[in-house]
């Protein structure tokens, strides 16, 4: 059967990364896992899965997969669980050893099924138990990988699963069993920075890295692969490539646009492929900054203050009511008209979290969703006179 969309293979980072994982270097805190951040689109998830994975399970280790967005809607605290529990049900040795521990006699397992649901956050058995039969049972390290972790930080079941997995991870690490590497990623590296802040997460001091972005050697194998009727110059969709901020997709569409044109002049194809491109990534700027422009004044007024502070964000200190009202001043607004309090305040940031332009963590500590609305934020010149 053909692949439905081919892959382009990065074995050597991966090789280098499950290297860098599975040693723990002394006085390195890779014990605690590594971050790798990205921007949105750019091929993380895909590496994960198609590239990673694998080469991990090619030396040795158990992988369980979390993707924290994979369902909206699902707590992340669940997910986690979830993954967790999948990871074992293949296994009949550890059903065996868990349901001992919880006072199941071997008959009994056999003839009542254990029941996967006794594990998890606030269950009999806890993600630390399971994780530590796992790795018994196996005799392997297990690796943790989480798709899209600053999610955790959403959600109180989130947070208790951090905690939970900074437990399981000290205990798998003693010499008494084979070790537990925990990997996120993340699309922000600020939020992802959030985890490893405190000295009582799970991730402290984890190294935070920037995940490679898709080179020039992925060019040459698109251009390669694309099966246009006509063919295209690496050396032109290179530079094509990097304007898109590195995003398959929308090469992929550019391409798609030209499928069925048997006629094309060979002369006129470099320029009209890049028109394409520039037209997709123009188009999706403009869904965003249609989006931004849509903002009630006091809206905006936080999402660039909110923008200009960066990680020093404190979205109701007298200083920042105080910023909000010039930049609503620096937008035209009449002073007289411009009243802002805190209650004004939650509202927009309520607005702006469900306009999806705006993230909040359980703890109410804020950041913009995407790097992408401070850049176009900046490039309308909406923070000047902010920053
Ligand atoms: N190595 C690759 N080869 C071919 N296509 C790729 C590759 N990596 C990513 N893509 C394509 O780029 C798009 C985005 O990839 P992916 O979902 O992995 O990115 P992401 O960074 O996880 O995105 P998000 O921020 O939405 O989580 C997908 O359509 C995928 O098919
Ligand atoms: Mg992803």
């Amino acid at each position: 059967m053909m692949n439905i969309v081919p892959i382009f293979h990065r074995p050597d980072l991966a090789r280098r990364l499950t290297d860098q994982i599975l040693v723990a270097g002394v006085g390195s805190a890779a014990g605690s896992g590594v971050f790798l951040a990205a921007p949105r689109r750019t091929g993380k998830s895909t590496f994960l899965r198609e590239d990673l994975r694998p080469m991990l399970e090619a030396q040795g280790v158990v992988v369980v997969y979390a993707d924290l967005w994979a369902n909206p809607t699902a707590d992340p605290g669940l997910v986690i669980s979830n993954a967790i529990r999948a990871a074992l049900a293949g296994h009949e040795g550890v059903m065996l050893r868990l349901a001992r521990n919880v006072g199941m006699g071997k008959l009994s397992v056999g003839s009542m099924s254990f029941d996967l649901d006794r594990i998890g956050l606030g269950k009999d058995i806890s993600l630390t138990d399971a994780l530590v039969a796992l790795s018994d049972e196996t005799g392997q390290m297990i690796v943790l990988v989480i798709d899209e972790a600053q999610h955790v930080m959403t959600t109180d079941a989130g947070i208790a699963a951090l905690f939970a997995l900074k437990a399981a991870r000290d205990e798998l690490n003693s010499s008494l069993h084979h070790g537990l590497r925990i990997v996120c990623t993340g699309s922000n590296r600020d939020k992802l920075a959030m985890l490893r802040n405190s000295k009582d997460q799970a991730f402290f001091g984890a190294p935070l890295v920037n995940f490679p972005l898709l080179g020039r050697d992925y060019i040459d194998w698109f251009c390669h692969e694309v099966m246009l009727p006509f063919s295209l110059d690496p050396a032109q969709v290179w530079p094509l490539f990097i304007e898109t901020g590195y995003r398959p997709e929308l090469l992929g569409s550019a391409a798609d646009q030209f499928r069925f044109e048997f006629e094309m002049d060979e002369a006129t194809i470099p320029q009209k492929f890049a028109d394409e491109v520039r037209r997709l990534t123009e188009e999706l700027n403009e869904v965003q900054r249609g989006v931004i422009h849509s903002l009630t004044p006091i809206q905006s007024a936080v999402l660039r203050v909110m923008a200009a502070a960066d990680q020093h964000y404190a979205p109701f200190e007298a200083a920042t009511l105080e910023k909000y009202r010039k930049a609503l001043q620096l937008s035209g607004q009449p002073p007289e008209e411009v009243k802002v309090d805190v209650p004004g305040v939650q509202q927009a940031l309520i607005a702006l979290q469900d306009k999806k332009l705006i993230w909040r963590a359980a703890r109410g500590v804020y950041a913009v969703e995407e790097k992408n609305i401070i850049d176009l934020l900046r490039a309308d010149g909406l923070l000047d006179g902010l920053l």
